[in-house]
């Protein structure tokens, strides 16, 4: 025999169990550990062994599978979820993904019942089920996160509903608002964030099972039965479409990525305000860090992680768009490209929610600064334009009026309260002692009390009314 014969000869021996029937040669040892997925597709061993446990029982149901081999499947099954538990499951690359290797280890524990679970289906719809179940379960996680959050968000919003600091358009000082309104402004994004992963998990929540390969299956299966035991609202309704769209994933990804630029949003806010220029919040020490050569340093170590964590995730919903598009029906192998940026999604995004949740109740205002940094930058010169629009001057004319007394007010190093009644009924002779009300902080505040204002009662009122909303979508 040539060396080669001998090759092929050792090959036919060895060739992958689970579809060696037609092959020749063994894999490639680098293509074997090139194809495989089970160092990640592990992670869903236990929706993978669930969603086994009922496609067995159906097969029972409809008199394809026996009592006594659903009996050892059920066993086997139970006993493979135990070692991998436990940690002395030995996964396999040759056995190239988790589907496989569990079914193998399966049969060798129960014999040839082992070898009959996988009637009727197929890895592709095995895959597709499988990830839905995951991430369906996941997303329950970020949601139940990202709702820790926002009552972190109405802890510190009605602490600080009074707390006035300077509202900004362009970075620039533009009008006062409450420190309570802007950690409620923070809420409402999340809001919107989970209310979006609630609508993709509506969405994914539909069973694949049963469209085995690509063109369902020949056996009389009960694919509402199947549907109904995982938890699915339905069986999906063509079986083309289940083995090969990843439109879920793509969908989580999205919502993740929105979230995560909410998240980077507030990031930055929160590294402004705590740098010493700024100098508005006190970020407790246990989410900073110092620096190796400046004693000083004290640096927000956590948001700035999240905020560059942002652009993983941002990238991941790129690489799932680019995966699937062009793909032609069904399933094609670039699909198993899908698991790892839902993974790193996930992993990212529970993990800057949890810092975020953990972080966010501990954060102290420095009120006196906030409010110096609210007085300067002429923060209440629309209030004056408004009071003189209530004394009768068309709005174009106020606008007009103050901006003069802006222009005064800088050349003498002044803020507008702090200008004479004198000085200031040179602009408008409409002006009288109760303009000084309008031009405080507080009384401009208070005077946006209206739904969605800023006024401090409103931020109360909008508070209780949030946490209503929270406790009802539980
Ligand atoms: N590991 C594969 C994946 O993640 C499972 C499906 C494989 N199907 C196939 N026909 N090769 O997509």
């Amino acid at each position: 025999m040539s060396t080669e014969d001998q090759k092929k000869q050792a090959g036919k021996a060895q060739v992958n169990q689970s579809w060696g029937g037609r092959f020749s040669e063994q894999t490639d040892a680098f293509v074997e550990a090139f194809t495989a997925s089970v160092e990640f597709d592990q992670r869903m061993y236990r929706q993978d062994i669930a969603g086994s446990r009922v496609h067995a029982r159906m097969l029972n149901k409809v008199a394809v599978l026996s009592d006594d081999d659903l009996a050892a499947i059920l066993d086997g099954l139970d006993q493979v979820e135990a070692e991998i538990g436990n940690g002395s499951f030995e996964w396999s690359i040759a056995r190239e993904d988790v589907h496989m290797n569990i079914e193998a280890r399966l049969t060798e524990i129960i014999g040839d019942a082992g070898k009959r679970l996988h009637t009727g289906r197929s890895r592709n719809d095995q895959v597709a089920t499988d990830i839905r179940l995951y991430l369906r379960e996941q997303i329950v996680q970020v949601i139940n996160e990202a709702k820790r959050l926002q009552h972190g968000l109405l802890g510190l919003a009605e602490a600080e509903a009074d707390t006035i600091m300077p509202g900004f358009t362009h970075l620039q000082a533009a009008q006062p608002v409450t420190f309570g309104h802007h950690m409620l402004a923070w809420f409402e994004m999340l809001a919107r964030d989970v209310s979006r992963y609630e609508d993709c998990s509506a969405r994914m929540n539909m069973c694949p099972l049963g469209a085995a390969a690509l063109a369902g299956t020949s056996y009389p299966i009960d694919r509402e039965f199947t549907a109904e035991l995982l938890g699915f609202d339905a069986p999906t309704a063509n079986s083309l479409d289940s083995v090969s769209d990843r439109d879920f994933a793509i969908e989580f990804c999205a919502a993740s990525a929105m979230l995560m630029t909410h998240l980077s949003r507030m990031s930055e806010e929160l590294v402004i305000w705590s740098s010493i220029q700024f100098n508005f919040i006190e970020l407790p020490d246990r989410f900073c860090t110092g620096s190796s050569i400046m004693p000083q340093k004290k640096n927000p170590d956590v948001p700035e992680l999240v905020r560059g964590k942002t652009g993983r995730v941002n990238g991941n919903l790129v690489s799932l768009l680019t995966l699937m598009k062009s793909q032609p029906l069904a399933y094609n192998k670039d699909n198993q490209e899908d698991k790892e940026p839902i993974f790193d999604t996930l992993d990212t995004v529970l993990g800057s929610l949890r810092a975020f949740a953990d972080m966010i109740p501990a954060i102290q205002c420095k009120h006196a600064n906030m409010y110096a940094a609210a007085r300067q930058g002429f923060s209440t010169a629309t209030d004056l334009a408004d009071y003189l629009v209530r004394k009768g001057l068309p709005f174009r004319d106020a606008h007009e009026a103050v901006g003069s007394a802006v222009a005064v007010a800088m050349e003498q190093q002044k803020d507008l309260s702090e200008l004479s009644l004198e000085v200031l009924r040179g602009f408008s002779a409409m002006i009288d002692e109760d303009v000084y009300e309008v031009l405080t902080l507080e009384g401009s505040v208070a005077s946006r009390n209206h739904i969605g204002g800023t006024a401090p009662e409103q931020v109360r009122r909008a508070v209780v009314e949030a946490r209503n909303r929270l406790l009802e979508s539980v």
